[in-house]
């Protein structure tokens, strides 16, 4: 197996790509597809204050690092779900990059700060803990970016992730879902801060070689709560496809977003954007759905 690009032993066979690259060879590529994605999709550049959503696995740790080797301005942002061992040492992890690479970081606590505790919504509410975690999750990234007057959120969603969500949300035509699917999802309303996907277009396998070469400390377990989840499904059947034939979720992704996408533009769920009442930020309801969190559970507390 020779490196496809200086001819030197290659250690890293991408089969979609029909390539092998050696340890320098795969780093430059990998550079290179993300500077590529940042520049096709204008997501940012180097005056813009960038904060990188981080949950300590491999993905958003890749993210963090090249975008801080790149010279890029990048906050880290985590926030302790409490979800017992797994957000300890995810939290531990994250602290001590930040402070071995003299990152800035972000960490907010939702138990600590807000007196949230999503087992306890998730039962009161009778939604799913990953349902409940997901809106906590996007209220604070979007209102810390906001806050902190940052231009873009950037999240370490790879190539499997989004292949995995569009043949979930093709398989029930997610029409609404469909239409945002893209890997820049700009603002659209002044208080909503852009977001981003870097790494799109790279695979989970591909972010793990670059953890890896680079000796990045990351957290190997996946949050308890993914176990049995339908995306863990679809990247089995993605998975399944890929190998038969290589390339499929590259190209499922590329069409969709050149030839499918523009489809659904006209279905986009035309939302009212109004302003909560209590905190400010955009939601479609008279209080955000943050600020019910917070009130129920303090109600909840003090009953
Ligand atoms: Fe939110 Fe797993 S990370 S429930
Ligand atoms: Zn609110």
């Amino acid at each position: 197996m020779k490196c496809v690009r200086c001819k030197g032993k290659g250690i890293i066979y991408l089969k979609r790509h029909n390539a092998a690259f050696c340890q320098d060879c795969f780093l430059y590529y990998y550079n290179n597809q993300v500077k590529k994605n940042i520049k096709r999709h204008k997501m940012f550049d180097k005056k813009d204050k960038i904060l990188v959503v981080i949950s300590g696995g491999k993905d958003s740790m890749a993210l963090w690092h090249i975008l801080a080797s790149e010279g890029y301005n990048v906050t880290g942002m985590y926030i302790n779900l409490g979800i017992g061992q797994y957000s300890d040492k995810s939290q531990q992890v994250v602290e001590s990059f930040a402070q071995k690479n003299g990152l800035e970081l972000i960490v907010k606590d939702i138990k600590k700060e807000y007196g949230l505790d999503i087992y306890k919504l998730s039962k009161l509410l009778k939604r799913s803990t990953c349902s409940i975690c997901g809106s906590i999750k996007r209220y604070l990234f979007n209102k810390v970016a906001y806050d902190g007057g940052f231009s873009a959120v950037a999240t370490g969603h790879n190539l499997d992730d989004e292949a995995a969500t569009l043949l979930g949300n093709v398989l029930s035509w997610e029409e609404g879902y469909l239409a945002r699917q893209s890997p820049v999802l700009e603002s659209t309303h002044p208080k909503l801060v852009k977001k981003v996907k870097p790494l799109y277009t790279l695979t989970e396998r591909e972010n793990l070689f670059y953890v890896l070469i680079n000796k990045i400390e990351f957290l190997h377990d996946e949050c308890p709560h993914a176990i049995g989840a339908r995306s863990i499904l679809y990247k089995e059947v993605l998975n399944r496809l890929e190998e038969e034939s290589p390339g499929t979720k590259q190209r499922f992704i590329t069409s969709f977003l050149e030839k499918g996408r523009r489809h659904f533009q006209d279905v986009q769920e035309k939302l009212e954007l109004k302003e909560c009442s209590i905190c400010g930020q955009v939601t479609t309801t008279e209080v955000c759905s943050f600020c019910r969190f917070v009130r129920l559970s303090n109600q909840n507390t003090e009953n």
